[in-house]
Formats: C-alpha cells, sequence, structure tokens
C-alpha cells in the first residue's frame, strides 16, 4: 500500500455475533460476577417479549435484577441522572441494555453516572474545558441490540439531549464500550418495515461518513465499505420480506459501520439530521438517509476517488462509464434504495419552516460531525441544504 496513515484502533468490546446466540448471556455473565443486574429498555420491548427471553435467562442463573423500562427516544439527560440514582439505590453492579440506539446510550449514561459524581451533563464534550473527566471505571455494561442500524454496542459513544435547550451531545470515552455486544439477528425478526428502513439508512450513513470522514484510517475503511456493500444488497429485502437472512446481514453491517463511525466519527449528514430530530422530530435514520445525497453532492469534488472505490467495492459495472459520472451514479443507486424502501411518504410528514431552519443550522454548524467533513461547510451552505430537502 502506498501512502499508509498512522492511526489507533481499539475495541474492547467482545462482540458474540449470530443467530441465537442471546444463549450465550448466562455464561457472560457467569464471566463477568453479575450480582445484581439493571435491565434498561422500554415497555414496547417488554411487550414484544423480547425482554423474557432476556429474564428466563437470569433468573435460570439465579441472578438477582432490577427492571428499568423507562427508555424514551433521544434520552435526556435529567432521565440517565434519575435512572443512575435508582440504579446506585439498588445495588446493581451490572448493566444490560435491551433496544435500539436510545436504551444503549441511556445505559452507558446510566453506567457512568452510577459510579461518578454530579450530573450526566457534566460529561458531555459541548462543555468544553469545564467538562469532568470520568474518574471511577464506569459499571459493565452487556448490550443486546435489537434494531439493526445504531451499532452503538460497538461505539463508546453515549448521545443524550438536553431538555432544554434540545441540543444532542454526547459522553464519550473508551471507559463506556459495552464489555459485551450480544448480537443476535433473530431478535430484529418482527421490527416493522418502517424501522427497518430507517435503521438501515442509518447503517448506510455510518458506513458512508466514515469512509468519507478527514479521520478514517485503513482498517476502518474495511469495514466501512463492506458496510455499505451489505447495505445495498440487503436492506431492501430485509424492509420487504423481513427475511431472516438479510436481517443477519444487516445486523452485521450494523455492527461494522458501527465500529468505522466509532473510529472516525460521521460529517454533514448526523451534524444537519440530529438538529432535524431535536426540532422537527424526524426519526434519526430517516434525517441520516435523506441527507446522503445533498453529502455526496456538497462535497462532490473532494470525493471523486472514494466515490469511485465505493463502486468498484461494490462490484459494480463502471466500466463503460465517465469517471465524470460515477458520483451521478451512486447517487441514483442511493435514490433507487430509498424507493425500494418506500420512505418518500413519510419524509413529507415533517414540516420544515424558517424558523426550525434558521434553529437546525446553528446547532449544525457547532455539531462536532461538522469538523471532520471532508470540505469546509458554512452556515449558509446548511440553509441552502436544509432548504433543499425541506
Ligand atoms: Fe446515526
Amino acid at each position: 500500500m502506498e501512502n499508509l496513515n498512522s492511526f489507533q484502533f481499539l475495541l474492547s468490546t467482545k462482540i458474540i455475533f449470530g443467530k441465537d446466540q442471546l444463549n450465550s448471556l448466562g455464561d457472560q455473565l457467569a464471566e463477568i460476577s453479575a450480582k445484581k443486574i439493571m435491565i434498561v429498555t422500554d415497555k414496547g420491548l417488554i411487550k414484544a417479549g423480547i425482554v423474557d427471553k432476556v429474564l428466563d435467562i437470569i433468573k435460570r442463573n439465579n441472578i438477582d435484577y432490577y427492571l428499568y423500562d423507562e427508555v424514551i427516544p433521544n434520552p435526556r439527560i435529567n432521565v440517565v441522572d434519575e435512572a443512575a440514582a435508582i440504579c446506585k439505590n439498588e445495588n446493581c453492579n451490572v448493566l444490560i441494555a435491551i433496544g435500539g440506539g436510545s436504551a444503549m446510550d441511556t445505559t452507558k449514561g446510566i453506567s457512568v453516572m452510577a459510579t461518578n459524581e454530579g450530573s450526566s451533563y457534566d460529561y458531555l464534550d459541548g462543555r468544553g474545558e469545564s467538562k469532568k473527566e470520568i474518574s471511577n471505571d464506569p459499571l459493565p455494561i452487556i448490550a443486546i441490540p435489537t434494531t439493526s442500524g445504531t451499532g452503538s454496542e460497538v461505539s463508546f459513544y453515549s448521545v443524550l439531549t438536553d431538555p432544554e435547550t434540545k441540543i444532542k451531545d454526547s459522553i464519550s470515552s473508551h471507559k463506556i464500550y459495552p464489555v459485551v455486544a450480544i448480537i443476535d439477528p433473530v431478535l430484529t425478526k418482527n421490527l416493522p418495515s418502517f424501522i427497518t428502513a430507517c435503521t438501515g439508512l442509518d447503517v448506510l450513513g455510518h458506513a458512508l461518513e466514515a469512509y468519507t470522514s478527514t479521520i478514517e484510517n485503513p482498517m476502518t475503511d474495511l469495514f466501512a465499505l463492506e458496510a455499505i456493500k451489505i447495505v445495498f444488497n440487503s436492506l431492501a429485502e430485509a424492509v420487504n420480506s423481513g427475511d431472516i437472512e438479510a436481517r443477519v446481514n444487516m445486523s452485521y453491517a450494523s455492527m461494522l459501520a458501527g465500529i468505522a463511525m466509532s473510529h472516525c466519527g460521521a460529517t454533514i449528514p448526523h451534524a444537519l439530521g440530529c438538529p432535524l430530530t431535536g426540532h422537527c422530530g424526524m426519526p434519526h435514520g430517516l434525517a441520516v438517509g435523506i441527507l446522503q445525497i445533498p453529502m455526496l453532492e456538497f462535497n462532490k469534488e473532494v470525493l471523486q476517488d472514494k466515490v469511485k472505490n465505493v463502486l468498484k467495492y461494490m462490484d459494480e459495472d463502471i466500466n463503460n462509464i465517465d469517471e465524470g459520472q460515477y458520483h451521478t451514479y451512486l447517487i441514483n443507486k442511493i435514490k433507487e434504495l430509498m424507493k425500494k424502501i418506500n420512505i418518500e411518504e413519510a419524509v413529507n410528514k415533517y414540516v420544515m419552516d424558517e424558523k426550525s431552519i434558521d434553529l437546525m443550522s446553528k446547532d449544525a454548524i457547532i455539531h462536532g460531525c461538522t469538523l471532520i467533513n471532508p470540505k469546509k461547510i458554512s452556515i449558509e451552505d446548511i440553509i441552502n441544504i436544509y432548504n433543499e430537502i425541506g
């Protein structure tokens, strides 16, 4: 290889991947000496019977537990603080997150606040110099994802929302990597098609943005390219037929993209997508998904080589296409995918007026992902992109 850059790579999470691998939970709990577990989930997953599968294993292993089922989408700092107080009170020494990104973000926040002073607000990256260091080791987490999208089971970020400003910010530390991620695609079997579509677009965003960010590295490029290829090959089938093998593929892609993004961050779709969720309520994956094309268009002149690499990795027949057309080719692939997963109608439900665009643009320009976009972006550019998709 030529011009191989220096890089660091750390993933301290044991990954247990595959159908019915949830059955390994008992062994994992014994390995980390679980005495009392706080299970962090939401009422929907209790109703769906997924939490019962976990409880059966915990009960069979005679381990005490506390069931916390108050997880909400876009978890707030005050909710994390309240849950951490319960965790301390109950003397739990292990946390199990069951759910999507919100459950895992909440759990990571609890793991920090159960052993450290103050409020989760004090540990957010956006606090700058007044940000507190995590001085005590957080509680160990076993992450059990029930969607294939966030990749949070293999990331060291806890994304939390300030209820007053509606700004999303992160606690980021290698100390909050889950100790174990049990990725059992069977748990995603009954996921509604719209959620499968949105979370799948999030995977595409993590992979494409990680690959094109200014801080990518040769190892994460491998993860990202493979994830992109799998999304184009399997997402439509997972959405439309719910085929279990397509779901297995999407769970794998989600994990790969999560590892890539955890190391190299994301770019303008996440920078502009997070405010879209915060101010307009658009689901995260949908927001990130519809911003992929504007991202490719905005960064066109600096992404020629990378777009070519993506198409080559996907085994697309590009021999007879002019180099100048590669960008359009990839954009058309994304448009085709969006059509196949039927998301157009959902997008039209969300109205962006001048006031919300003003607020969102101000949030987006200071978002961490803006800084690692391959081309410098101004607030005027951001306003233009919001107007374009609105
Ligand atoms: Fe995301």
